[in-house]
Parts: structure tokens; C-alpha cells; sequence
């Protein structure tokens, strides 16, 4: 999975991201690039012109939008209209090119099946309405590396990772 999180594990208020951080948008494509997204639909329709990102192949998740492959908007794109219909379609995918990009509810159905979280943490509250997972608070999980810190426009954050402890 990759995200960012204010203090609170918030990601997101009124279908949009809390802060604009440039450095972690160009972290999120270094990362993200050649790989393949999954993502909810209103996650989707949070991107510039509502259209999928270049470069990585995007699957959404949505029972609204027909499924299969659609190229009306903008850019290639396949619709699963379920976390099975999803990860069977992942199974020829290797792992590490497999990245879990969102919302709250496509975090929360994913995380079971994930081995490892990219997660920004930035140092401040904005009254978030959508969540991702307290790692801190979750047993299967354990911190294992921070970057020195990062600031941008007087936001402090740090990129981080977290792995599925073993056996858990
Ligand atoms: N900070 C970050 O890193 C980050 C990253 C991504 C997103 N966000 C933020 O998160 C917020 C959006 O999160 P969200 O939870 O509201 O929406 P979301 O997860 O992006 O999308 C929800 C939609 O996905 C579809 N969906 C979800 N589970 C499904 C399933 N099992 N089968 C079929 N379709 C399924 C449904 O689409 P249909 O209604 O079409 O059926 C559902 O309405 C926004 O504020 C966004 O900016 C933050």
C-alpha cells in the first residue's frame, strides 16, 4: 500500500487529499511508476481531469462503472467490481509491482492481503473524514525504516515503511 497520513491516519477530506506536498507527489510516481495501481472510484475521480495516472497500469475497484476495459477516460484503464474479481486479475502480477493507492475503503479491503506499507506520515491534523489504518495500533504491523525528516511550505513529514510482521 502507499499513502499519506496526517497525526491521525487521515488521508483525505471532501474527496480530496488534506496538503498538496510536492515531494511526496514525486515520491508517490518514483515509486509507483511501471507498476500497477488499484484504486477506489472516487480516488479515480480525485485525479487531475479524473484521469488515470500515466505510466502504471490502473485498475479501479466499482460496481457503478461497467466493467473491463474502458478508454474514455483519457487513459487506459480496467474496472473490477470486486476485491476478488481484483486480486484474480493480480495473480500473474509480482508483488512488489503491486501498489494499494486508496480511499479508505480500498485501503481497509486490501489490507489483509498486504505484505508491506509505504506510508507518508505528515506532522499535523486536518480534520480529516477518511482513514487509513492505525499501523502504530496494529499487531500484524511494525515500523521498520523512517526517512530523516522532509519539509515543504512549513509541513514537516517523513516517508516511512511498514512490514506485516511474520506469521502475522
Ligand atoms: N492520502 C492518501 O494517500 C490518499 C490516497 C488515496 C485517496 N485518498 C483520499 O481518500 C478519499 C476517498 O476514499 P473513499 O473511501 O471515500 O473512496 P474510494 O475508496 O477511493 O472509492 C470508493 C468507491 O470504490 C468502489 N469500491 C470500493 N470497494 C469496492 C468493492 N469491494 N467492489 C466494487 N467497488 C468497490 C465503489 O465505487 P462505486 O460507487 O462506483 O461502486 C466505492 O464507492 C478521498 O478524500 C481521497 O483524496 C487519500
Amino acid at each position: 500500500m502507499i499513502a499519506a497520513v496526517d497525526k491521525n491516519w487521515g488521508i483525505g477530506q471532501d474527496g480530496k487529499l488534506l496538503v498538496r506536498l510536492p515531494g511526496d507527489l514525486k515520491y508517490f510516481r518514483e515509486k509507483t511508476l511501471g507498476g500497477v495501481l488499484i484504486m477506489g472510484r472516487v480516488t479515480l475521480e480525485s485525479l487531475p481531469g479524473k484521469r488515470p495516472l500515466p505510466g502504471r497500469t490502473t485498475i479501479v475497484l466499482s460496481k457503478s462503472l461497467a466493467g473491463g476495459v474502458r478508454t474514455d477516460y483519457g487513459a487506459e484503464m480496467e474496472i473490477c467490481d470486486s476485491v476478488e474479481a481484483c486480486l484474480r486479475r493480480l495473480e500473474k502480477v509480482p508483488r512488489g509491482n503491486i501498489f494499494v493507492a486508496g480511499g479508505e475503503s480500498v485501503y481497509r479491503q486490501f489490507l489483509p492481503y498486504c505484505a508491506d506499507c509505504l506510508v507518508t506520515k505528515i506532522d499535523g491534523s486536518f480534520g480529516a473524514d477518511r482513514f487509513f489504518e492505525d499501523l502504530d495500533a496494529n499487531d500484524a504491523f511494525e515500523l521498520a525504516w523512517e526517512s530523516p525528516l522532509q519539509e515543504e511550505n512549513g509541513i514537516k513529514y517523513v516517508f516511512s515503511q511498514y512490514d506485516r510482521k511474520e506469521n502475522k
